[in-house]
């Protein structure tokens, strides 16, 4: 699928593997998703542009490469988006975080906001969307529309598990905002789960079922 990246690196997907299972604990899983959380940004963010500072080493002065440009932002979608950040922010400390409360309607699926808060200079940051599952991408695509309005321009949408339903609705509606996954599940099922999927994400996480 064009601007979709199945990260098939062998530690995503054995962690992948193991999170799916109904019996992990919810100390494992959340575990697991950090770990994830942190390799899946190691491929999202294997494109950024360096810029050659001069260093100095205590043999010599040197022209070192580091990250260009502003701190790129994290921005969960809560709850479950939330599960990425701790791993994720122990691989890049200094990122800022935009938190996107969207829950699903149950009878409609379609995405309500509660919560919005984000820096005020979008417009100059690359913007990681955060969330486990792209279900049926109504979710992803209202916390994009938001990014967008408050000037964000490079978004990037990371997900664990994606379903190919909501990859073709956020692609449809914002083809300009790639997806990187863990992987593509088969479909969803009547109340918008992924098939074979490992259940609701954000009560694995949290331990609210
Ligand atoms: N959200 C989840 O947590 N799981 C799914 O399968 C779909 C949406």
């Amino acid at each position: 699928m064009q601007g979709v990246t199945v990260v098939g690196h062998p530690l995503v997907q054995h962690k992948l593997t193991l999170m799916r299972e109904k019996n992990r604990s919810t100390k494992g899983f959340r575990q697991l998703l950090n770990e994830i959380g942190m390799l899946l940004l190691y491929e999202v963010t294997r494109d950024l542009p360096l810029e050659e500072v001069e260093i100095e080493t205590p043999l010599a002065r040197m022209q070192a490469p580091q990250l260009a440009g502003k701190k790129l932002v994290l921005a969960p979608i809560l709850r479950a988006g939330v599960g990425f950040l701790d791993g994720m922010l122990g691989l890049v400390p200094s990122a800022r975080v935009a938190h996107i409360g969207l829950y699903r309607d149950p009878e409609t699926l379609s995405a309500v906001e509660y919560y919005f808060k984000a820096p005020s200079d979008l417009g100059d940051r690359l913007v990681l969307v955060l969330d486990p599952m792209l279900a049926t991408g109504h979710s992803a695509v209202a916390a994009v529309d938001r990014l967008k309005e408050r000037g964000a321009r490079d978004l990037r949408m990371v997900c664990l598990l994606a379903a190919p339903e909501g990859i073709r609705h956020l692609r449809d509606i914002h083809p300009d905002v790639p997806v990187w996954t863990a992987a593509i599940d088969e479909r969803l099922n009547d109340h918008g789960y992924i098939v074979p999927g490992l259940g609701d994400a954000g009560d694995r996480m949290f331990g609210t079922r």
